[in-house]
């Protein structure tokens, strides 16, 4: 396939970069990938992974046995090259641009006139243009492009996903796009890079605030005695509503982050997005507030806490409310018989003696409550026959 670009630099090899390396260099481009860690580079170079994605390992292993693929300590010259480092936030919910600007100094002695240079973190408003302020004043594309593929499914959606291309000028913005349309069988829009950095955060802050609306109902549900997962059934049998479902809070590394870069940036503008932020941070403690009100009538319980992942039939428990609710229970010295089917072993904030990680049947026999945290495949499963003698805290509706 002809193109305009012949080797092309992607710094930061996780979950973003990694798969953006590895499918640009089995489209015929010479990639040469930059990371920190030395344990990613040493295992990239052996045609390993050092993350878990289906059929990740097989695209890198060919990718580099070709010599397309090669990862390293130390930028060096490219044509084009793809920021994707993390973007976490510090005290205060404020972003944290300190990866973005270690990786745009680590690259800046090697760039040249001419270069194009693409941000994909998740980012505040602004930061592409922060991003050529750290980078030397010379002739640059500089363009943001934002990722939105789905953990689990990203060789799928990153070709076929359409993609948001805003360049600081829209001849930035034109070469970015020539760069994603080498791999990319989805539509690339291009726009202004402002724009394409909010879209990013609007996307996530849009299911933030669904999501907390369906958690907001189930506690007033609660107070009123109504069953929350009937209630959005029959809602939602309305044409125009389709309300999500609720759970126990918001997890992972971008719902339950994104949103307070765009509180950060507009606080006074932007009070529903930052109360639903609350609402779904409120959660796990409001689950908590139940399970610690049933303990209170029983002696020497033992409470089953069923997942820990922060959503259903995956192992990620980053930002996990699960595993913030069992991680609570665990300190108060409650025994506790964790259930996680995609785990091995019990992370080590829960390695104590008196939580074990048990199977679902164990837990079932044993158990004086019940506590459902993630609607994973398989606890949906369990026999019903077994659940009606013990009390349970279903906080995802698998048993509802
Ligand atoms: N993982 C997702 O599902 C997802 C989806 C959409 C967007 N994003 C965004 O993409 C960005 C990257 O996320 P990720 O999940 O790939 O993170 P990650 O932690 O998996 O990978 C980031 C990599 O960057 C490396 N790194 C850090 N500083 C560096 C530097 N100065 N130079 C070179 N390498 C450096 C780290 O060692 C790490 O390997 C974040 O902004 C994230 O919010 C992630």
């Amino acid at each position: 396939m002809k193109h305009p670009f012949k080797k092309v630099s992607v710094i930061g090899l996780g979950y973003i970069g990694l798969p953006t390396a590895a499918i640009l260099a089995t489209h015929g481009v010479e990639v040469v990938g930059v990371d920190v860690n030395k344990h990613a580079i040493d295992t990239i170079n052996q045609g390993k992974i050092h993350i878990v994605e289906p059929d990740l390992d097989a695209m890198v292993h060919s990718a580099v046995m070709s010599g397309m693929l090669k990862a390293v300590l130390k930028p060096e010259k490219a044509e084009a090259f793809i920021i994707a480092v993390p973007t976490p936030f510090k005290e205060g919910h404020k972003p944290d641009l300190s990866y973005i600007e270690a990786a745009a100094k680590s690259i800046a002695p090697v760039l040249e006139p001419g270069n194009l240079i693409i941000l994909e973190s998740t980012s505040p408003v602004g930061t592409t243009e922060k991003l050529a302020d750290w980078l030397p004043k010379i002739d640059l594309d500089i363009a943001y492009c934002p990722e939105r593929v789905l953990p689990g499914h990203i060789l799928r959606e990153i070709v076929g996903n359409d993609r948001v291309v805003g360049g600081l000028t829209p001849k930035s913005a034109e070469r970015a796009k020539q760069l994603y349309q080498i791999f990319v069988k989805g539509e690339c829009l291009t726009t202004d890079a402002r724009t394409a950095e909010m879209t990013k955060l609007t996307e996530n802050s849009f299911r933030d605030v669904n999501i907390a609306f369906a958690n907001e109902l189930s506690m007033i549900c609660d107070e009123l005695n109504i069953n929350v997962w009937e209630l959005i059934r029959l809602a939602n049998r309305h044409p125009r509503v389709n309300i999500l479902q609720p759970g126990p809070g918001v997890g992972g590394h971008c719902i339950a982050v994104d949103p307070w870069f765009i509180v950060d940036s507009a606080p006074n503008v932007s009070r529903l997005i930052k109360t639903a932020r609350e609402v779904n941070d409120s959660k796990p403690h409001y689950v908590l507030a139940q399970v610690k009100e049933k303990l209170k009538k029983m002696k020497n319980p033992k409470v089953a806490c069923l997942g820990l992942s922060f959503k259903a039939d995956i192992d990620d428990i980053r930002e996990s409310p699960a595993l913030e609710i069992v991680e609570h229970l665990a300190k108060e010295k409650v025994d506790l018989l964790v259930v996680e089917p995609h785990l091995e072993t019990l992370p080590k904030t829960l390695q104590l003696p008196h939580v074990k990680m048990t199977s679902i049947d164990e837990a079932m026999q044993s158990a004086d409550l019940i506590v459902l945290l993630v609607n994973h495949r398989k606890f949906s499963h369990i026999d019903r026959s077994l659940l009606r003698a013990i009390p349970i805290i279903d906080t995802r509706g698998v048993f509802a």
